[in-house]
């Protein structure tokens, strides 16, 4: 059903960050809410906790892989389709894959990463930006935001993380160019670079056992989701370009 509210499309908001990111915005209002991951199970069973939390939240699911090349095109339309407009854009889903020497790794792995955790926010960047720029304007707001989740690794290459580093690396050199293109439109891109958040990212990661961390000292998915709200609701004449978050307490 379309709405008049701002449209905020989140990826990988079945758990983790992008779920954490959901809870905090339908916690502020004012926001419909587009979730997305590839579990149709997960996003439905988030959808009715957040119902019953926030009885007025108009909230839909649309469940994709983005990783697949046709998949961005598609997302974007469908939550165009589905809820009249495309607002906020939150690149979340990733992948931390397998960590090591490139000379040991399957090259599947690689493709894999890139291809979520770069080529997919440049995609859906790309097609939000055609629904932003072509939409009617909501009244006292800009003409969009694209946020990015992001990492440390954006900004630090890590041995043995070389191919996640990249990706990350190519995401913020694409967000900054990004983000100077589309001033003019009043569009905003931001950037959310966290350190080590306590999430089942880790568990997916393929770490020799001795290498396991311990997440005490993590930073907390709410803790990434607070930022990204702070970020969000500045003025529409207000760019925070770039938060950067790291736990207090010495992480991985
Ligand atoms: N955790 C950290 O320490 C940390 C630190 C810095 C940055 N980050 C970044 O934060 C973001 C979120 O990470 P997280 O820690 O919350 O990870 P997570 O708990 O593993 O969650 C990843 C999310 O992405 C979705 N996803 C995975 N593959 C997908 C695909 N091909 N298509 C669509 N959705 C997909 C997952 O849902 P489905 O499996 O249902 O698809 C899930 O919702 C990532 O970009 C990560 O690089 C994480």
């Amino acid at each position: 059903m379309p709405t008049t509210q701002p449209v905020v499309l989140i990826t990988g908001a079945s758990r983790g960050i992008g779920e954490a990111i959901a809870h905090a915005l339908a916690t502020i209002g004012g926001y419909t809410l587009a979730l997305s991951a590839r579990s149709t199970e997960a996003l439905n069973t988030l959808k009715q906790t957040l119902q019953a939390e926030h009885p007025s939240l108009t909230v839909e699911v649309f469940p994709c892989d983005v990783a697949l090349p046709q998949s961005p095109q598609a997302l974007i339309e469908a939550v165009f389709k589905g809820l009249g407009r495309v607002d906020v854009l939150i690149n979340n889903a990733g992948v931390g894959g397998k960590v090591g020497l490139i000379t040991e790794m399957p090259d599947a792995h690689l493709h894999a990463m890139v291809d979520l955790n770069l080529k997919a926010p440049m995609l859906l960047s790309k097609y939000a930006l055609q629904a932003m720029l072509n939409q009617p304007k909501l009244a006292g707001r800009g003409m969009g935001t694209i946020i990015n989740i992001n990492s440390i690794a954006g900004k630090t290459a890590f041995p043995f993380w070389a191919v996640y580093d990249a990706t990350k690396a190519g995401l913020k050199a694409f967000a900054d160019a990004l983000s100077e293109e589309q001033r003019t439109n009043g569009v905003r891109v931001i950037g959310i670079y966290p350190g080590a958040c306590d999430t089942a990212i880790w568990e997916t990661l393929d770490l020799a056992a001795d290498d396991t961390p311990d997440k005490t000292g993590f930073l907390r998915p709410a803790q990434v989701a607070e930022a990204v709200v702070f970020a969000l609701t500045q003025p529409a004449g207000t760019l925070v370009s770039d938060i950067t978050l790291m736990p207090t307490a010495p992480a991985v």
